[in-house]
């Protein structure tokens, strides 16, 4: 169960304005339900919960097929099409043993030389995700992947170790895959990039890092039901009501802050999540991140004393999955020894609480996000959650939040720039 504590957020936001916007927030709930308002015909997401067991089986079995045949498997895909995966096999390292690298996520000739050098001698297998296959990164990713596995085993050989994840029905990647025969899982219809997580988009990759995918989307559908509750007490609509309020009262940035660094890359999915949705027409809160207590010491001064333009948001687990006892040395000068054989789980805990009170102390309004523990059903639940609560966020400020308009700017000008001919 995933709870909001907004005790350090008081004062921020008025009682009767905070129950309205509650209120506004439960009304575009029904209406996200009843597959009305802005951006209704790409609601596909809130069906992936409820994934068909044979769907989930077909996944789980080709990731089985391709941890017995290989070292590893190079994924190729960039914004929705890579973060959620990058998300929950990050946050499950116990989980996700075996090695998934991703490429297509830039642009770089240094970053995929080194994919390169690291795939030289190993068996590996190539799954490219792009929703419509024109994506520049992925696709040129793609043609240099595949020409290597060609060179390596044959035009056959290397059709056998592809694998394509795309629009069910239409787009070029769909093209090449029913004409080269690759296998393949469709994205499903009305699901954009950065709601796809839980379709084969996220799920085929976790499933062949080794993350058992049925308990990710159990999480995801128990969440759904507990979030999808037209209730004012509802943790999803009560964090996107208090967003949306202190975005209309001067806050410009949100830090989601977290003690947990295996979050690290849940924090970059929810960063596009956010930024996607909600930054159109001159609103929207800039979604940041901080990893503590790293960036305590680069981020903490400004967190604690910079300009209150900013909410920070920890995301939280109450429990770590595994603990480690700080080493005894009593002859050790370093004034520390008042700690031996605690919990490291514990020392990190109340470095959190300590971080939130002194921030909050210090003029932030700060909110706590929290999991029981990191686990794959509290990974897909979590995903849910800032689903549920993005949506509702971006339409309360009166944006459709599944398109994105604003990125297709610089991708004309840079077509322009490398000389890209016109379409027939
Ligand atoms: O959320 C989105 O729609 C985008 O971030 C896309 O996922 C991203 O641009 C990749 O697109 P595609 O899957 O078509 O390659």
């Amino acid at each position: 169960m995933i709870t909001l504590d907004e005790s350090l957020i008081r004062g921020r936001c008025a009682d009767t304005a905070l129950a309205d916007t509650i209120r506004r927030a439960q009304g575009e709930l029904r209406s996200l339900l009843a597959r009305e308002g802005a951006g209704a015909g790409m609601l596909g997401w809130l069906d992936l919960p409820h994934a068909e067991k044979k769907d989930i089986d077909e996944i789980t079995d080709r990731a089985k097929r391709i941890q017995d045949e290989n070292d590893c498997l190079v994924v190729i895909g960039i914004g929705g099409s890579y973060l959620g995966a990058r998300a929950a096999i990050e946050a499950l390292p116990a989980e996700a043993a075996f090695p998934v690298i991703f490429a297509g996520i830039n642009l770089s000739p240094e970053y995929h030389g080194k994919v390169l050098a690291q795939l030289e001698g190993k068996r590996y297998a190539v799954c490219v995700i792009s929703k419509s296959g024109t994506t520049l990164e992925p696709a040129l990713a793609f043609r240099l992947f595949k020409s290597r596995l060609v060179d390596r085993f044959g035009e056959q050989g290397a059709r056998k170790r592809i694998i394509a994840i795309t629009d069910g029905e239409k787009g070029v990647l769909r093209r090449i895959a029913a004409r080269e025969g690759y296998a393949s899982f469709p994205i499903p219809a009305g699901v954009g990039g950065r709601f796809s997580v839980l379709s084969a988009v996220g799920l085929f990759p976790s499933a062949a890092a080794g993350i058992p995918i049925r308990e990710m989307i159990e999480g995801a559908e128990s969440a759904l039901d507990h979030h999808s509750k037209d209730d004012p007490r509802n943790a999803a609509l009560r964090y996107a009501a208090i967003r949306c309020l202190l975005n209309g009262s001067g806050t410009a940035i949100e830090v989601l802050s977290t003690f947990h660094p295996e979050l690290a890359a849940l924090a970059e999915w929810w960063k596009q999540l956010a930024g996607e949705s909600e930054g159109k027409e001159g609103k929207g809160l800039f979604p940041a991140s901080a990893v503590m207590s790293t960036d305590l010491h680069s981020l903490g001064q400004y967190l604690q004393d910079g300009p209150r333009h900013m909410l920070e948001t920890f995301l939280s687990a109450a429990e770590p999955r595994a603990d480690i006892a700080v080493a005894a040395d009593a002859e050790n000068p370093d004034g520390l020894e008042f700690l031996a054989g605690r919990s490291l789980g514990c020392v990190n805990r109340m470095a959190f609480e300590g971080t939130r009170e002194a921030h909050a102390a210090g003029g932030m309004p700060v909110l706590t996000i929290e999991t029981q523990r990191i686990t794959p059903d509290s990974i897909g639940a979590l995903i849910v959650f800032f689903e549920i609560a993005t949506s509702i966020s971006a339409r309360l400020l009166g944006v459709n939040p599944f398109d994105q308009p604003g990125v297709e700017e610089y991708k004309r000008r840079m077509c322009f720039l490398l000389g890209k001919p016109e379409s027939p």
